[in-house]
């Protein structure tokens, strides 16, 4: 196949859209749908399709967010509104068929209403939607129409100036403004640099960027591309954790079809600009997505991380210049060049802008991704979208940011979602991972369960974090087996500021904010469990 033009990427998305059939039914196949029986539904659907001779297109597509719904069937007829079916699991199959495509009836107890006004979909514009496993699918919604008009018209520095004006940070945890992580990266000179796309996603309780990776994974394709054009890079990679099989393969084929189409490899577009993409795993340490230990583990080296600077935009991988960047920042990157960086930082809340995805997990009546505006508050996520905490219980706290993060208690709901709102609060924003608790969770428990996977993953290079994390461990053991005595929490305190100052990564710096946001907010929890001890000895 020749490499395509800019006006054979217009003919396709015409071409596509032009050929929509009236009849089609579409299955969400990622992960979540694939665990709660989606590919038995699928399949069942083609079936009663091809027996009953009905013209009826059966397509995959990616997670909707929907997620506590799956399976997820979304039907068009002839006739008949689209709708979308919840836990439309395959012995719903012929009763589908029967009640709502033969007698044109919509089935009332399944269908569901998905439109959600308090979100915005922007990183999750195509899951859902599209088939993710078709690159024509994806240019019909624009795209790699990004990627053209950047290579037509922005010299990089005009790429990391838009960059700059649409006040996009970066969504992998530390909220670093991504234009300016491009320019630093773009003003070192030298024969090489690299852009990695970061998919090492380990916080329990996080899966928003395996949901775009699957479900969308040529716009993640399309931004680190753009990534490389701003920065000079010509070769890019996936670093994704072997735990996504689906993820890799959807990439895997993602690629080649890009590579196919000539939107990666060489003279891309007739532009000059040439770019490769290659995919490496992780193999599940937490602590390599941390970025100097993920650029040891691609050079093959045991993934340990090392003291920064040199940060990796001036020396990382091979001692190259090298810009690392999340899942979900990279598929913001096309919209932000479609629509125009002053359009994106429009959106959200003071210096935090665009959206952000959480993945609404734990006690709640409504789990899966969600994508909202910055500045959308807590209690709309929480109540409005997640509709409160599951089985009528009442919501206690949400804890945010896995184990760099901290519990937010329910009076602090009306605060609007940004950067410093949740740091202030004790927490921060992370990655995206938002778990709620309900009146019957011990906050003292949730502490230990963060700091024990800490201690867990920590690589053991430092000592404030291997031995620091141990001993905070071991106090938590005790207090919640009831040994607990009261200067316990003076100790607890003193070793947090100290692994907080003296360790080497992230993740020693930050293992201690779940206890300490506990003890912050929960205190008296501590103390009840101290006083068990008390009553039992008297
Ligand atoms: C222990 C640890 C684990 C991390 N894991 C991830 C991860 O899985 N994905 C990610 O994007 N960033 C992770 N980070 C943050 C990265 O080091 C880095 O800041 C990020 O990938 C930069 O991308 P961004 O600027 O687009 O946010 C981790 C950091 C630490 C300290």
């Amino acid at each position: 196949m020749n490499p395509v033009t800019h006006e054979d990427l217009v003919k396709i998305k015409e071409e596509v859209n032009s050929k929509v059939s009236k009849n089609w039914i579409s299955v969400g196949l990622s992960t979540c749908g694939i665990a709660a029986g989606a590919q038995d539904t699928f399949f069942a659907l083609k079936n009663e399709a091809r027996l009953r001779k009905l013209p009826f297109e059966v397509r995959r597509s990616g997670c909707a967010g929907v997620c506590a719904q799956e399976p997820l069937v979304v039907v068009a007829a002839e006739g008949m509104p689209v709708v979308t079916y919840g836990k439309l699991t395959k012995d719903k199959v012929k009763r589908l068929f029967d009640e709502h495509i033969i007698g044109k009836k919509v089935l009332s107890d399944l269908a569901l209403n998905t439109h959600d006004p308090k979100q915005m979909r922007i990183v999750l514009r195509n899951c859902g939607e599209i088939d993710p496993e078709s690159i024509r699918d994806y240019v019909a919604r624009d795209g790699y129409f990004a990627l053209s008009k950047v290579l037509k018209g922005y010299t990089p520095e005009q790429v990391n100036e838009e960059m700059k004006v649409s006040g996009l940070r970066g969504r992998g945890g530390a909220g670093f403004p991504t234009g300016i992580k491009w320019e630093i990266t773009r003003k070192v000179e030298a024969d090489q640099k690299y852009i990695i796309c970061n998919g090492d996603e380990g916080d329990p309780g996080a899966y928003m960027d395996r949901g775009v990776l699957e479900g969308d994974p040529h716009s993640v394709i399309e931004g680190l591309a753009i990534g490389g054009y701003g920065i000079g890079a010509t070769r890019g990679f996936f670093y994704i954790r072997a735990e996504y099989p689906l993820a890799i393969e959807r990439i895997e084929k993602a690629l080649k079809q890009a590579y196919l189409y000539g939107l990666l490899g060489k003279n891309i577009l007739g532009s000059g600009f040439s770019f490769d993409i290659e995919i490496r795993l992780g193999a599940g340490a937490f602590v390599c997505g941390e970025e100097t230990a993920l650029i040891a583990s691609i050079e093959g080296r045991r993934g340990y991380p090392h003291p920064r600077p040199p940060y990796p935009s001036v020396k990382g991988l091979w001692g190259k210049p090298t810009c690392i960047n999340n899942v979900e920042t990279l598929a913001n990157i096309p919209v932000i060049f479609l629509k125009g960086g002053p359009w994106f930082a429009g959106i959200g809340h003071e210096k935090s802008k665009g959206t952000k995805v959480f993945a609404l997990t734990g006690k709640v009546e409504k789990s899966g991704l969600v994508e909202v505006p910055m500045g959308t508050t807590l209690r709309e996520i929480v109540f409005d979208i997640g509709g409160g905490a599951a089985k009528g219980k009442k919501v206690k706290a949400i804890q945010t940011g896995g184990p760099s993060g901290g519990v937010i208690p329910s009076e602090h709901f009306d605060t609007p979602v940004s950067y410093e709102n949740l740091q202030k609060l004790g927490s921060i924003m992370g990655s995206g991972g938002m778990i709620v608790m309900d009146e019957d969770d011990s906050m003292v428990d949730i502490a230990k369960f963060y700091l024990g996977f800490c201690v867990d993953e920590s690589c053991g290079k430092c000592a404030p974090c291997r031995i620091g994390g141990k001993q905070m461990l071991g106090y938590l053991e005790k207090i919640t087996e009831g040994r607990g005595e009261p200067e316990d929490l003076d100790k607890l305190r003193k070793i947090s500021h100290t692994m907080q100052k003296a360790s080497l990564c992230g993740l020693g710096q930050t293992a201690p904010n779940p206890v300490l946001s506990t003890l912050r907010y929960f205190e008296n929890e501590y103390k009840e469990k101290m006083a068990h001890k008390a009553v039992a000895a008297s």
